[in-house]
């Protein structure tokens, strides 16, 4: 734990300018929470995607920047997005700004990051405004790809640990480059032992330490995901987090011919690493590097690493995503996102903001109880709905209410009584 004072970090003013379906936004937000109502297809998801946007440089849907520009503005002269946010963190005020700008005429946007005026580098956004976003497609996590929970774990790290961004983003160059001279080799074939030892010092030095930390952050969820899962089901069994790693962190000496991985004779229980150091990793990545370069060769790719590593769920000794029932994923998913906020707010020392993307239809009436007990514990959250009726009418009074039509977000205005038909008549 670095700090222990719950400072009261929020967004306090968000604008955006031509950001997908918002042409012009200023928008004022309060600590606690903010429900904004909207149909579909009104601006709900944007919205919340440009606060992450600003936390952490990337959109958490888009493939491309280009995406986030209005359609509408990109084919005038010098088409241009941006997205501004006010956050308010314990002694000051920051504010933190992003430019979408035209690159030239090649058709994409490259990104102008400022914080407090000053020229940044999109990393260094990191860590000023913590959020914790919580989708609909997120309910599916323990179902979903592998890469859906390596970004889940990638997400919340880089959060936390500029460090762990940092190595993530040299790790995916250096993987780049690597493979395209496993394919040359492959191609033209050349000295391979002496080019390849180059690139695998690199990639281990950075993908080792991605590695021990998602080693170290598993660790912390399954401490918090155990209990909150314990209420969230009311069940007896303990929720298990395990890494599948691509290879065995903890081995340093594989066999000659390694076939570890997680589909093949791997602990497809998983493994639990806490105690390993970046050292460890560095090790036995090195090792298995090595050990597998003719099958890395033949494939014209790199087979293990960080890239190809995944997250289990755990029942007892039962993979949730093999063997759990719909139900049972999303209850661990829930736990596992929920347990998120807990450590965020442990290693930072401030809560998180939380963004709720139109989950409560998503949920049944358990877990939409668990999730709103969470609320009280952050300082600011956000959340976005269809339908009023998805909250219970203890929170409604309390919220901030706002209603999204077509990119415009005004103040709630309450219509007619919601039942007026159903009203009986005197
Ligand atoms: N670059 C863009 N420019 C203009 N409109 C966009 C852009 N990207 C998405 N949209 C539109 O924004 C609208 C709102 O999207 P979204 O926020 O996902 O809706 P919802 O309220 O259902 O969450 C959609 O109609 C979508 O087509
Ligand atoms: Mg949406």
């Amino acid at each position: 734990m670095r700090r222990t004072l719950a400072a009261t970090m929020h967004l306090r003013h968000l604008a955006l300018t031509n950001f997908r379906n918002y042409i012009r936004l200023e928008l004022d937000l309060p600590l606690g929470v903010t429900i904004v109502q909207g149909g579909n297809a009104q601006g709900k998801s944007n919205l919340l995607e440009a606060i992450v946007f600003l936390a952490t440089g990337k959109s958490p849907r888009a493939s491309s920047d280009s995406e986030l520009v209005n359609w509408l503005v990109k084919d005038e002269p010098y088409p241009f997005a941006r997205a501004a946010a006010e956050v308010v963190r314990e002694d000051r005020v920051e504010q933190i700004d992003i430019t979408l700008l035209p690159n030239k005429g090649n058709g994409r946007f490259r990104k102008q990051v400022r914080i407090n005026a000053v020229n940044k580098r999109a990393m260094d956004l990191v860590g000023i405004m913590l959020t914790v976003l919580f989708r609909p497609e997120d309910v599916d996590l323990v179902s979903g790809s592998p890469s859906q929970r390596r970004r889940y774990l990638d997400i919340a790290l880089c959060q936390m640990e500029p460090t762990y961004c940092r190595a993530l983003s040299h790790y995916q160059k250096v993987l780049t480059q690597r493979n395209a001279l496993l394919r040359h080799l492959a191609e033209r074939g050349g000295d391979a032992g002496e080019q390849l030892r180059y690139w695998d010092e690199k990639l281990v030095e950075s993908g080792s330490l991605v590695v021990a930390r998602r080693l170290w952050l598993l660790h912390e969820l399954e401490q918090e995901a155990a209990l909150l899962h314990l209420d969230l089901s009311g069940g007896v069994e303990r929720l298990h987090l395990r890494y599948l790693p691509s290879f065995d962190p903890g081995q340093q000496s594989p066999p000659r011919r390694t076939s570890y991985s997680r589909t093949g004779t791997g602990p497809e229980r998983g493994v639990v690493y806490a105690a390993l150091s970046q050292e460890q990793v560095r090790a036995s990545f090195l090792a298995h590097l090595h050990a597998g370069r003719s099958r890395d060769l033949a494939a014209g790719m790199t087979l293990i690493g960080p890239h190809r590593d995944d997250l289990g769920f755990y029942l007892g000794e039962r993979n949730l995503r093999a063997y759990g029932s719909r139900g049972q994923q999303r209850t661990a998913a829930l736990a596992s996102k929920l347990a998120e906020v807990a450590i965020m707010t442990r290693v930072s020392g401030e809560s998180p903001i939380l963004l709720l993307d139109d989950v409560m239809s998503e949920l049944d009436a358990t877990r939409r109880r668990m999730l709103l007990e969470v609320i009280p514990m952050v300082k600011q959250t956000i959340v976005t709905t269809t339908d009023w009726d998805d909250f219970a009418d203890d929170l409604l009074p309390q919220a901030h209410r706002l209603e999204v039509r077509e990119g415009r977000v005004k103040a709630w205005t309450s219509g007619p009584p919601r039942d007026a038909s159903a009203a009986p008549t005197l």
